[in-house]
């Protein structure tokens, strides 16, 4: 079948990126990005891409070269849905809040809404991919609602889940290490593999694309990041036992990262991942585990959601431990906000819960991150109901200048790796710093040598 129209649902970090890099690679598809959320798609569509709704190195270049030849961004769902021949899912799929696997299990409302307006809509047989991680079996209950609720035209449903990592989101969908796609191994699934991976080829080596049955690749996407989630987990472990015994993490994630069975990539100790990704990905697998009653297995990956908890909780114990045991009424400047750096995302990022606990403390807290405003940080803090909407305003502020932002500062704490802290006038800082000044590194970025000249007193994670 030649694909010469695609429909994504969902214009946010994934849905997003993914589909401009598919317009980019594939001039004579036409790919439509749809979306309810119409301040969204206005700012996808703003004349000038500085303003697209999602920050990523490089991709506004991207969408200028597509929008308008064959990248279209709207709210015209049924009409993109009744149009396309491959319709891919990219909707949201947090954690539940509510009822049955409340606080574990990922909420498939956005999900069941989509497969029941692609059955209402669609006239022709069609091809739904599902590209948000879902748990597994997801892509039968899609086909379920599609197949009892549809006007009688075939569906194959294709787990195709997406890799990238925000902040490097362009490169590695431009360069991806692999892409995975799950179908039915029936003649017409096969068909609808093979579809999919025509689109792909257009960039993408023949021998990176993989296919499996669906179960397989949807496992696979949790087991990823449950993986890598379980790296940092267990290097920050071993931070807390070195900040005991003298060792140094950075040392021994280099000695350790040597050995090519282990490998040195994702071993940098921090406060802790966030993310939209890991934690819900992990519960989500614990839950499925529990379900089918492998409590062994589901209690081995919880371990990981529980030391990333424990050691945001140590940080900012620690803030307070070295403040002589009080916070109140301190200000404490934090540098980033966003869950990584070159992303403004701050979904599940560590420094909502370690504000929240320094908040708990009375403490003032200041904020300067490049990319992420004080309206999203309110959100974030307010999202987690810990106290009233007017108790968080009055708490936190935030900066657009960074050395305004540490000016009579007690302490600074490094939540985010953005690279232009590091080359930041380290001494004016400290000279308009209450003291002793304090750096507390959740991140192990700036130089500690350095900074101790200075006069700081400097905490890293690990050493
Ligand atoms: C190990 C370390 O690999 C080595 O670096 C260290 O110096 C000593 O301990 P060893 O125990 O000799 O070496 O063998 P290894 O190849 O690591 O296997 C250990 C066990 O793990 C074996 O029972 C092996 O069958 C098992 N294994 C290994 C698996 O079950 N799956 C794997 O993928 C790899
Ligand atoms: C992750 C997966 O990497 C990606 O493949 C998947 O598609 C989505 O989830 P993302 O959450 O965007 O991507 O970013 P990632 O680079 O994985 O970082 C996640 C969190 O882990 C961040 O908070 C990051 O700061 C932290 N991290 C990462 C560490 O603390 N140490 C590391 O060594 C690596
Ligand atoms: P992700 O990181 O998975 O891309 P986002 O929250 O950034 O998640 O993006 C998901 C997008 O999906 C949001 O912009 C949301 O408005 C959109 N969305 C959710 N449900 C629907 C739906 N039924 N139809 C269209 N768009 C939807």
């Amino acid at each position: 079948m030649k694909i010469t129209k695609i429909c994504c649902i969902g214009a946010g970090y994934v849905g997003g990126p993914t589909m401009a890099v598919i317009a980019q690679k594939c001039p004579e598809i036409q790919v439509t990005v749809v979306d309810l959320n119409e301040e969204r798609i206005a700012a996808w569509n703003d004349t000038d891409t500085a303003n697209i709704p999602i920050y990523e190195p490089g991709l506004d270049v991207i969408v200028a070269e597509a929008r308008g030849r064959n990248l279209f961004f709207s709210t015209n769902v049924d009409k993109a849905i009744d149009e396309a021949q491959i319709i891919f899912i990219s909707v949201n799929t947090p954690t539940k809040t509510y009822g049955k696997g409340k606080g574990m299990a990922a909420d498939l409302k956005y999900i069941e809404l989509c497969a029941r307006q692609i059955a209402r809509v669609a006239k022709d047989n069609k091809i739904v991919v599902e590209k948000s991680t879902l748990p597994v079996r997801t892509a039968e209950a899609i086909k379920s609602i599609l197949d009892n609720t549809g006007n009688g035209v075939q569906f194959q449903i294709l787990s195709n889940p997406e890799f990238l990592a925000e902040g490097t989101a362009v490169t590695d969908l431009l360069h991806p290490d692999r892409i995975l796609i799950g179908g039915d191994p029936s003649e017409e699934g096969k068909k609808a593999i093979q579809a999919l991976v025509d689109v792909y080829s257009n960039w993408v080596p023949a021998a990176k694309i993989l296919t499996t049955n669906v179960w397989s690749s949807e496992l696979s996407k949790l087991t990823a990041n449950a993986f890598l989630a379980q790296r940092i987990s267990s290097i920050n472990a071993m931070s807390e036992l070195c900040e005991k015994t003298g060792a140094d993490v950075n040392e021994v994630a280099k000695a350790i990262g040597m050995d090519s069975r282990i490998g040195s990539k994702f071993l940098k100790a921090s406060v802790g991942f966030g993310g939209s990704c890991f934690q819900k990905d992990i519960l989500n697998l614990v839950y499925i585990a529990k379900s089918y009653g492998l409590n062994a297995v589901a209690d081995y990956w919880e371990q990981v959601i529980i030391m990333n908890d424990h050691q945001k909780r140590r940080f900012s114990n620690s803030i307070v431990q070295t403040l002589y045991n009080t916070v109140s009424d301190k200000k404490i400047t934090f540098l980033g906000w966003a869950f990584k750096k070159d992303t403004n995302d701050t979904r599940e990022s560590a420094a909502i819960y370690v504000a929240d606990d320094l908040i708990n403390e009375h403490a003032k807290i200041a904020v300067y991150d490049p990319k992420v405003s004080n309206k999203k940080i309110l959100g974030d803090l307010n999202y987690l109901e810990t106290r009233n909407a007017e108790a968080n305003a009055n708490s936190v502020r935030s900066f657009l200048d960074p050395y305004e932002a540490c000016q009579q500062a007690h302490a600074i704490a490094i939540l985010t790796e953005w690279d232009e802290f590091i080359h930041y006038d380290w001494q004016k800082i400290y000279d308009s710093m209450q003291k002793p000044a304090f750096i507390f590194d959740g991140r192990n970025l700036l130089n500690g040598p350095e900074l101790k000249a200075i006069g700081f007193v400097y905490q890293a994670i690990g050493s």
